[in-house]
């Protein structure tokens, strides 16, 4: 078979990262779920823009990969802004902050990702610039040193991060409105698979796109993943176009059972189970069983595996459910 029967356009370079920016949603329209999220965010846009004014600050949670990033592009361009991008670990020094607060225009939305990771110094310059526009600096050092005090014009900061109870309450307290992201409703992910399977003049069938729903934890960055691996795999096979066995041969070569769970998100569950007799062990020594690092398995691993029922966070530890006990079981023969 040769290129045309799958329509793919090879010749792309850097294929995966020009894959990406073509299927990132580009319109409001495009934005596929998270309805209630839209529908306030909505109203916040239509009013700031009915009175001319900066929208208020923004702040954006969920699991990596929900559309966070997405979203916050979507907000600066049904706002008519400028979308000025910068992130927690990358605001080292208070200069840092200064300089992207200083280079705002009037009514440019500040994208600041990975917000959790700021340093508690440098938030503390957030504060006064979210709240009235300020940017107060130290000039000097020792008892000469002064207060410089700046005016910045009207702008609207949206942040994002996986983690917001890691966020101190006085800067929580200082947006304006925060919404949650939630894993998506298959239908919703069966709807962007089938969108992004046509951008990418892919053939699917209906078997063959819930299948990789079903895989694709409910979140649509996964989604798009496991779409390419299965497109790869149809394309390499010389298959006409991606049905139910192409899929599943997909899955199984990349041991992605039929919850969406690879091997690192079954060997959670594994080292549960077996090492510590299925819990409840308290994160420090999960964290050394695995050796992995415990943010990654709260903000990576855990919120998927507890959102399937699999596993449970208890006072006393991690456990694994009677769900998880039998997922594991089942699993065990397959791979
Ligand atoms: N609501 C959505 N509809 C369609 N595609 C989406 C949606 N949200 C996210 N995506 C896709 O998933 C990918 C990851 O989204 P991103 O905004 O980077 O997530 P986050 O910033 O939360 O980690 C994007 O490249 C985009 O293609
Ligand atoms: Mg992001």
């Amino acid at each position: 078979m040769d290129e045309k029967d799958l329509k793919i356009d090879t010749n792309a370079n850097n294929v995966e990262q020009s894959i990406d920016s073509i299927l990132r949603p580009k319109s409001w329209q495009e934005y596929v779920g998270q309805q209630k999220v839209k529908d306030n965010l909505r109203i916040i846009i239509d009013a700031a823009k009915k009175r001319e004014e900066s929208c208020d600050h923004l702040l954006f949670f969920g699991s990596a990969g929900l559309g966070k990033t997405t979203l916050a592009n979507l907000v600066a361009s049904e706002l008519g802004a400028n979308l000025k991008v910068t992130s927690g670990p990358a605001l080292e020094k208070m200069g840092d902050l200064a300089a992207v607060l200083t280079n705002l225009s009037a009514h440019d939305v500040l994208f600041i990702d990975e917000i959790h990771r700021i340093n508690r110094l440098i938030e503390e310059v957030l504060y006064p610039a979210m709240e009235s526009r300020k940017l107060h600096l130290i000039v000097g050092k020792g008892p000469g040193a002064r207060t410089l005090s700046l005016d910045l014009p009207p702008f609207t900061m949206i942040a994002a991060t996986t983690r917001p109870n890691l966020l101190s309450t006085p800067l929580r307290s200082r947006f304006g409105a925060s919404f949650k992201l939630d894993y998506y409703e298959k239908q919703d992910i069966e709807d962007i698979l089938r969108r992004n399977a046509s951008t990418l003049n892919l053939e699917i069938d209906e078997e063959a796109l819930k299948i990789i729903a079903n895989a694709s934890r409910r979140t649509p960055r996964v989604a798009n993943r496991l779409l390419r691996r299965v497109r790869d795999y149809a394309q390499v096979h010389d298959y006409l176009k991606i049905d139910k066995e192409s899929a599943e041969k997909t899955l199984k070569l990349l041991e992605v059972d039929d919850l969406g769970l690879d091997p690192h998100d079954r060997r959670i569950l594994e080292t549960i189970i077996e090492k510590f007799n299925g819990g409840p062990v308290g994160l420090s020594s999960l964290a050394a069983a695995l050796n992995e690092d415990k943010s990654v398995i709260e903000e990576v691993y855990e919120p998927y595996l507890i959102s399937l029922g699999l596993l449970n966070r208890t006072p006393a530890g991690r456990k694994a459910t009677d769900l998880g006990h039998e997922h594991i079981k089942k699993q065990k023969n397959l791979f």
